[in-house]
C-alpha cells in the first residue's frame, strides 16, 4: 500500500494559483515580449498593452517560478522560458498550456457534472477553435517523433506492410513506421481540415511516395484497403463505448487476413484506480468532451472479440491492445 499524504502534500494538491499564473503568461505572450531581451515592468506594460501595477505581480510571481529572472528593475526569460515558451522559438510548446487555458472554464464545472451527470461542453474545443486543434497536433506531432519509432519497432513487423493510421493527426505514427520499416507503405486517414497539418509533415519527412492521405470521418465514411495493419493511436477516448466498439467493427472488415489491429490508448486498469496520470485524463475527458470516456483494455479486447477478431491481447500494460484476423 502507498504511504500516507502529510498534510503539506493536501495542500498542495489543492493549489492552483502558479498554473493559472503561468497560463495567464503564455495567453497575453509575457515570453515572447521578453524575447532575449531585459525589459521593465513599465516598457512591458507598454508593450502588451495591460495594467502595470498588476502585471508586476504577475512578474514577480513567474520569478518565484523560475521562468523569469530579476536583476534590478529589469526582467528577462529563463533559458527554459526562452527554449518552450517564446512564439518563434522551433521548440514553442504554449499551444498546449492555451488548450489548458480555453478548457479552464469547463473544469469549473465538475462539480455541477458530477452532482448531475450531465456534460457541460457540446463541443470539444478542437471543434470550436480549429487553428488552436491545429497548432496543438503540431506540438505533439514534435513531442511524439521521438517516441514513435520505438513503438515501430516493438511491433516487429516485416515485408511490404500496408498500413492504416486511422485519425491519424500529423502523422507522427504513418511517419515513424515507415522510416523503421522501408518496404511498408502508409494511409493517413482524418478528417480534412486536419489533414491540410499531415500534408506539410509528411512533405517535411519525404514521404509522399510512401504515405497516402485519406479524407472523412471513420465513423461514417469507407476506409479503403485491404490492410495489412490498421493502428488506433489516442482516437476512442473522445468517443462513446458503443460508437468505439461499431469502428472495432468496421475495422475487422477493412483488414486482409491475417492483419492486425493496434489500439494505442490511454486505458485505465482493472481497478480504475491506476495509472495516476490516466485517472485524472478520465476527469479531464469527463468535463471537456460530449461523450468521450476512459476505457480498459479488457474493453478494447471485448470490441475485437465481437468484431470477429480471432484473438486479442493486451501487448503493453494499459497502453497497447492488438487483434489478430484470421
Ligand atoms: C488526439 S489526435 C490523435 C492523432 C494520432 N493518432 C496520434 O496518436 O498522434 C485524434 C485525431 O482523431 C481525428 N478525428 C477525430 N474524430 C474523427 C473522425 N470522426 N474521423 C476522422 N478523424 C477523426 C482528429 O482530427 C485527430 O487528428
Amino acid at each position: 500500500m502507498s504511504r500516507e499524504l502529510s498534510l503539506a502534500e493536501i495542500f498542495q494538491l489543492g493549489y492552483y494559483w502558479e498554473t493559472k499564473i503561468l497560463l495567464t503568461a503564455v495567453r497575453l505572450d509575457v515570453f515572447s515580449a521578453l524575447d532575449g531581451k531585459r525589459r521593465t515592468a513599465p516598457e512591458l506594460a507598454a508593450k502588451l498593452g495591460v495594467h502595470e501595477p498588476a502585471l508586476c505581480l504577475l512578474l514577480n510571481a513567474l520569478v518565484a517560478m523560475r521562468l523569469l529572472s530579476k536583476e534590478g528593475e529589469f526582467y528577462g526569460n529563463s533559458s527554459a522560458a526562452d527554449t518552450h515558451l517564446v512564439r518563434h522559438s522551433a521548440q514553442y510548446i504554449g499551444h498546449l498550456l492555451l488548450l489548458h487555458d480555453a478548457e479552464w472554464n469547463n473544469w469549473g464545472k465538475l462539480e455541477e457534472t458530477i452532482r448531475s451527470g450531465r456534460r457541460s461542453v457540446d463541443r470539444h474545443v478542437f471543434e470550436t477553435d480549429p487553428e488552436l486543434g491545429g497548432n496543438v497536433l503540431a506540438v505533439l506531432h514534435r513531442i511524439g517523433q521521438q517516441s514513435g519509432p520505438d513503438f515501430a519497432r516493438r511491433l516487429q513487423l516485416s515485408g511490404p506492410v500496408r498500413m492504416l493510421d486511422l485519425g491519424g493527426g500529423a502523422g507522427t505514427n504513418a511517419i515513424a513506421f515507415c522510416q523503421v520499416y522501408p518496404e511498408l507503405t502508409a494511409t493517413v486517414f482524418d478528417l480534412p481540415a486536419t489533414l491540410r497539418l499531415t500534408e506539410k509533415t509528411v512533405k517535411e519527412a519525404g514521404l509522399e511516395s510512401r504515405i497516402a492521405l485519406l479524407p472523412g470521418d471513420f465513423n461514417a465514411d469507407a476506409l479503403g484497403g485491404p490492410y495489412d495493419l490498421v493502428l488506433m493511436s489516442d482516437i476512442l477516448h473522445y468517443q462513446t463505448f458503443d460508437t468505439n466498439e461499431a469502428l472495432v467493427k468496421k475495422v475487422h472488415g477493412h483488414l486482409a487476413p491475417g492483419g492486425r489491429l493496434i489500439i494505442k490508448d490511454r486505458f485505465l486498469d482493472e481497478t480504475g484506480t491506476g495509472p495516476a496520470w490516466t485517472t485524472a485524463f478520465a476527469v479531464h475527458i469527463l468535463v471537456n468532451t460530449q461523450q468521450g470516456g476512459c476505457y480498459k483494455t479488457a474493453d478494447a479486447m471485448r470490441w475485437m472479440t465481437n468484431a470477429g477478431f480471432a484473438s486479442a491481447s493486451e501487448l503493453e500494460k494499459t497502453a497497447v491492445v492488438q487483434g489478430l484476423k484470421t
